[in-house]
C-alpha cells in the first residue's frame, strides 16, 4: 500500500465523532512507531505543528520534544506568541532557537525562489539537527505536513512540472537521520482543523491562517535583504490589525502582504520618494488547490494604504492583488 496516498476509501473528517476517531487511530500509530523513543517537533505555533503537537503529547507526553525555530523570517510577534502559548500556557516541552542571523546570512543574494526554499528548508534540518545532537537520544522528527504539500511534490516525483517545492516536504536533505512521524499526512486543511478542535486547541490557534514554512522569505521576493523584510513585517502587521478591526480577519482564508524586489518613483514631502510597493493578497479556498480573491471594501484598502504607506519605511505604493488560483498561486514564489 502506497502510504502517501489517501484511500479513495477514507472518509472527509467533518465532524467530531470523525475526529475522535482519527485521533484514536493516530495515538495508536504513533505510539507503535515512537515507543519509549523521544521525539523532535518543528513547532512553527500554525495550525499543522500544532495540531501534530497536541496529538503527540496525547500519545507520548514528554518524549516530545518541541523546537520552535525563529528562522528571522517569521511575522511579527509571532515567536514571542508561540511561547507564551506553549511554554507559559500548555506547558510544553519547549526550546527556543534564535537563528535568525544564519538564515539571513545564507540567504543573503539569493533570488532564485526555490533556491531559497531549499536553503530555508535544508537549514532547518540543520537545526534540529543540532538540536537533537544536545537533546541527546531523539530518533524521531515529527512533521505537519499535510495532503496538499504530498499532491504537489507527487506531481514532480512524476516528472510533470511541480508548482513549487513545498518546504517540509521538498526540502529535506537524503541524508536526514531522523526516522519521520507524520500523522496527518493524508489529510486537507479543513479536515487538520476539525481534529485541532476535537483535540481541546484554542480556536484562535486552530483557525489561525496558514503560513507557509519558508515564512516571509517567499513575501520577500527576490534577494532578501533585512531594511525590505523589516517593511514586510510591519505592512503586513498593519494589514492585520485592520483586517482584525474590520471583521474580515474571521472571514478570509488567508491575507498578507507581498514585498518585490522593485522600486518606482513617488513623492513625499515634496521630494522624489523611491519605494518598493506593499502587494497585498487576501483569498479564500477549501484546501489552498484553488483559490478565490476576497472583495475588500474600497474604504478599508484606502485606509490600509494609507497607513502603510505613511508608517512604514520605504513604502511608497500599494496594491492589490485580485488573480484567483489559477493562475496566480497564492504565494508569489
Ligand atoms: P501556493 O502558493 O502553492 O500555496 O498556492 C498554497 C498554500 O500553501 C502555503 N504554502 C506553504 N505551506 N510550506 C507550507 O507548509 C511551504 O513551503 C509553503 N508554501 C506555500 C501557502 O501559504 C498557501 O496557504
Amino acid at each position: 500500500m502506497d502510504l502517501n496516498t489517501r484511500p479513495d476509501s477514507m472518509l472527509r473528517i467533518t465532524t467530531k465523532e470523525l475526529a475522535d476517531k482519527f485521533i484514536e487511530e493516530q495515538v495508536a500509530l504513533i505510539r507503535e512507531q515512537v515507543k519509549d523513543k523521544k521525539v523532535l517537533l518543528a513547532l512553527s505555533g500554525g495550525v499543522d505543528s500544532s495540531v501534530v503537537a497536541a496529538l503527540l503529547i496525547k500519545a507520548v507526553g514528554k518524549q516530545l520534544v518541541c523546537v520552535h525555530v525563529n528562522h528571522g523570517l517569521m511575522r511579527k510577534g509571532e515567536s514571542e506568541q508561540v511561547i507564551e502559548i506553549f511554554q507559559n500556557q500548555l506547558d510544553a516541552n519547549l526550546v527556543y532557537v534564535d537563528a535568525t542571523d544564519r538564515f539571513l546570512d545564507l540567504l543573503a543574494g539569493v533570488s532564485d525562489p526555490e533556491k531559497k526554499r531549499k536553503i530555508i528548508g535544508g537549514e532547518f534540518i540543520k537545526v534540529f539537527d543540532e538540536e537533537a545532537s544536545k537533546l541527546k537520544g531523539i530518533s524521531f522528527l515529527a512533521q505537519g505536513t499535510i495532503y496538499p504539500d504530498i499532491l504537489e511534490s507527487i506531481k514532480q516525483a512524476e516528472g510533470k512540472k511541480a508548482v513549487k517545492s513545498h518546504h517540509n516536504v521538498g526540502g529535506l536533505p537524503e541524508d536526514l537521520q531522523f526516522e519521520l512521524v507524520e500523522p496527518i499526512k493524508l489529510l486537507y486543511k479543513d479536515e487538520v482543523r476539525v481534529v485541532g478542535e476535537a483535540l481541546g486547541l484554542p480556536h484562535a490557534m486552530v483557525y489561525r491562517q496558514p503560513f507557509p514554512g519558508p515564512g516571509l522569505g517567499v513575501r520577500c521576493l527576490g534577494a532578501i535583504t533585512r531594511d525590505r523584510l523589516h517593511a514586510l513585517r510591519e505592512a503586513d502587521a498593519i494589514l492585520r490589525e485592520e483586517f482584525g478591526k474590520n471583521g474580515l480577519a474571521e472571514k478570509v482564508w488567508q491575507f498578507f502582504v507581498i514585498i518585490p524586489d522593485i522600486k518606482s518613483v513617488g513623492v513625499k514631502d515634496d521630494s522624489r520618494y523611491e519605494g518598493w510597493p506593499a502587494i497585498i493578497r487576501a483569498v479564500n479556498t477549501k484546501d489552498a488547490m484553488t483559490a478565490t480573491v476576497e472583495e475588500i471594501p474600497y474604504a478599508v484598502l484606502r485606509h490600509i494604504t494609507a497607513r502603510i504607506t505613511s508608517e512604514v519605511e520605504g513604502i511608497n505604493r500599494v496594491l492589490y492583488d485580485i488573480t484567483p488560483k489559477p493562475t496566480g498561486t497564492i504565494e508569489w514564489e
